[in-house]
């Protein structure tokens, strides 16, 4: 449509009206329910009318062809202009076909596979009418207590960004008015989620400004810079003022700074949290906060529909603001092409057609294969299929390996381990579950040693619920629960080959299972086809090829631990250093059981011949970092090849490593490859204390390597 259609439409609006675009309701709203109904949470008690429902903008949690296309047909004979509704969803790691959940996906380094599974849920989703998807969810994390570590892609600020930028690529396509299978995109949530005080959901963030910038900001910006057409919201406080209300980071930044002229929304009752936040006394105040901060859609709260109008009249809020918002929104609707068509994308046949087709099925479990990270093996995988395998523990036969957010994923049709094996070896397989996933009583503990003790290897699958981890799933235990661990000593006892596959949404404390088994295969939640990637894993029909993208704890007391920290001042294990005045934990190293980047393969690899083209830099120059990698083992397999960068003299404190680039290789048997990096002054610029984004010369450490932890280094000047 033209600016002018867009302008006349404004016009034609009356107040209430537009105030009724900026507001987002949950489906039962349109399906005739009352506000006492079906809804819980900050709804219950609104005063939702008919009206209001008949003029809202948008739609939060529709799905399918049929009942969307429903939806939208009884909206547009309401409503008195014909503004049809925008659908927005949580589609974050799948529609109905699940992949592997987002922190997985970030473990197996593969952006093309990640965006294509990006494209894959958004056609899944865009068939059954949505049209906004809420992500890539792009928190960077660092602190495993927290349940929603799983819905980003780990703690490296440069990695997240180059999964925001593919995965928006993969959701938005090229263009969302002529392809009617892509969606939009929500980047979330803006700002610092990630960093909630103690791991505790929703609670407060308190960092500089200039660590903001540094670390957090870049992934929502790399994201924003891909072409994300809306921005989310955070629950959290950022320097004190709730995301919701924080005008610094929505009109300041946001609009101003970066030029985003995309739409906002707030997360679910965010705008009405500004309450018990203690920065609005009433409702009234909240709507004022919030739209003067730059907020457009109000996400399941109705503070701007009762107040916004009333706002205005008293002169409190500029009407300017109203139409500013109304029209971003507006201007969304037309992108996605539905004043054209208000159906966009919805197609019954195609739903069936598309929805866990094989073609879909076939991508999940490449990239559950490729997001499994092998944590530990002595000796013991790949099994041989002559062995004989007794298989225990609750994910033996449990169906939870979707995990948070799997939208339509049905449990049912998700492979199990059980499933998988069996699949492989074209014959049962023994099984007992031998423990709950929390309660070990009246499980066949007894069936399970059974088993065990008349097979040859045996493989443990042990894990959280997904219900453990997830929005509100923080917890301060982060081992397996008892139950398990007494499961996993038992077994242990036997003195039998033993293998743990391990489902989970978070790193875990993983004593107790580390030291009592031969290997550890880190599966996370794989999604639709979980069980059969992990039979290709233990068979060897696939090389694990993940590697951590959030570092492991040895215990939970280290969190938050991370790779990218200071030395501080005393650093444990200098030449110089005291004995005890040093930085350091009297019970616990400083180092974390498992580090970023970290991950084993069926072959080795060998670095070698690492050099740099030059000594020194000049901006505007590039220099070469160049480093041989031979698979020096018996069977082909995927290298991550890692490059860190540490500048060794800053204006502030630099971490002692940061991930500057990766290449994922394939090798053959005893193949070699020389894999280069591109190094440019640009890279090497950090936030100084005056915000400015500027590189100071001096000396800077190259490190190449398999893991953050293992790496050769080179230096060269800046000058
Ligand atoms: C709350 C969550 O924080 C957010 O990530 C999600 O998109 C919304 N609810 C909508 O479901």
């Amino acid at each position: 449509m033209t600016d002018q259609f867009l302008n006349d439409l404004l016009k034609k609006m009356t107040t209430e009206e537009k105030v009724a675009q900026l507001m987002q309701l949950a489906t039962p709203f349109f399906k005739g329910a009352s506000n006492s109904g079906e809804i819980t949470g900050p709804m219950v008690n609104m005063n939702i009318t008919d009206e209001l429902v008949e003029n809202t903008g948008s739609v939060l949690g529709a799905w399918g062809a049929a009942e969307i296309k429903a939806i939208q047909e009884r909206h547009l004979k309401d409503n008195r202009l014909g503004i049809p509704l925008l659908m927005m969803a949580d589609v974050i790691h799948g529609y109905r076909t699940i992949f592997p959940v987002p922190l997985a996906i970030g473990s197996s380094w593969d952006l093309e596979l990640a965006e294509k599974s990006a494209q894959i849920a958004a056609k899944e989703a865009a068939v059954a009418g949505i049209h906004v998807t809420f992500a890539p969810m792009v928190d960077l994390v660092r602190d495993p207590r927290w349940g929603r570590v799983m819905e980003s892609t780990g703690e490296d600020p440069y990695l997240n960004g180059e999964f925001a930028r593919v995965q928006v690529r993969g959701f938005q396509g090229k263009n969302l008015k002529d392809d009617m299978e892509a969606l939009a995109a929500c980047v979330k949530h803006f700002a610092a989620y990630g960093a909630a005080e103690g791991g505790r959901d929703y609670n407060t963030v308190n960092m500089s400004e200039r660590d903001l910038r540094e670390y957090y900001l870049p992934a929502y910006k790399a994201a924003l810079d891909a072409g994300s057409e809306m921005v989310m919201t955070a629950f959290n406080t950022v320097d004190g003022i709730p995301a919701t209300g924080n005008k610094k980071l929505m009109r300041d930044l946001l609009r101003e700074e970066w030029g985003f002229d995309g739409v906002l929304i707030s997360d679910w009752g965010a705008v009405k949290e500004m309450i018990p936040h203690g920065i609005a006394a009433n409702e009234k105040e909240a709507a004022e906060k919030a739209i003067k901060a730059g907020l457009d859609i109000e996400m399941m709260t109705t503070t701007y529909a009762s107040h916004l109008k009333e706002l205005i009249e008293e002169g409190k809020v500029d009407g300017s603001l109203l139409n500013e918002a109304v029209m971003r929104i507006l201007e969304l609707k037309d992108k996605l092409g539905l004043f054209e068509n208000p159906y966009r994308g919805a197609d019954e046949e195609r739903e069936k057609e598309l929805l866990l087709s094989e073609e879909h099925r076939n991508t999940a479990k490449e990239l559950a294969a490729k997001s499994c990270v092998l944590l530990k093996n002595e000796h013991v995988l790949p099994l041989k299929k002559e062995q004989k395998v007794a298989l225990v523990g609750p994910f033996a036969e449990g169906k939870d390996i979707l995990g948070p957010w799997s939208f339509l994923g049905s449990t049912d049709e998700a492979i199990t381990v059980k499933a998988g094996m069996e699949q492989k070896l074209g014959e049962k397989v023994k099984v007992a579950k031998g423990s709950d996933i929390e309660a070990g009583e009246g499980t066949d503990l007894e069936q399970a040693i059974n088993i065990a003790n008349e097979a040859d290897v045996i493989v443990l699958a042990l894990g959280e619920a997904s219900e453990m981890s997830g929005e509100a799933g923080s917890r301060t235990n982060i081992k397996l629960p008892d139950a398990q661990l007494k499961l996993v000593e038992e077994i242990s006892k036997l003195g039998k080959p033993t293998v743990a596959v391990l489902f989970n949404g978070r790193p875990l404390d993983l004593q107790g299972v580390i030291d009592k088994t031969d290997a550890v295969l880190e599966a996370w939640f794989p999604g639709t086809e979980g069980g059969a990637a992990i039979a290709d894993l233990l068979y060897g029909d696939v090389n694990p090829s993940g590697k951590l993208t959030m570092s492991f704890p040895q215990n939970v007391g280290q969190v938050p631990v991370y790779y990218n920290h200071f030395n501080t001042g005393r650093p444990k294990g200098a030449p110089d250093a005291q004995i005890r005045y040093v930085s350091q934990y009297l019970d616990s190293p400083n180092s974390p059981l498992f580090p970023f980047g970290y991950g084993l393969s069926y072959t080795t690899y060998a670095y070698d011949q690492f050099s740099l083209s030059a000594n020194t830099l000049h901006a505007g120059e590039t220099l070469t970092a160049q480093v041989n990698v031979t698979n020096t083992g018996k069977v082909a397999g995927d290298e991550i090849v890692q490059l860190y960068i540490q500048d060794k003299v800053g204006e502030v404190v630099r971490p002692l490593k940061e991930l500057k680039g990766f290449e994922k290789i394939h090798l053959g048997p005893g193949e070699s490859k020389t894999v280069e990096f591109t190094i440019t002054e640009e890279q090497l610029r950090y936030h100084h204390a005056d915000l400015s984004l500027t590189s100071d010369p001096g000396e800077f450490t190259v490190y190449v390597g398999p893991s953050s932890a293992e790496v050769q280094e080179q230096t060269f000047e800046l000058v």
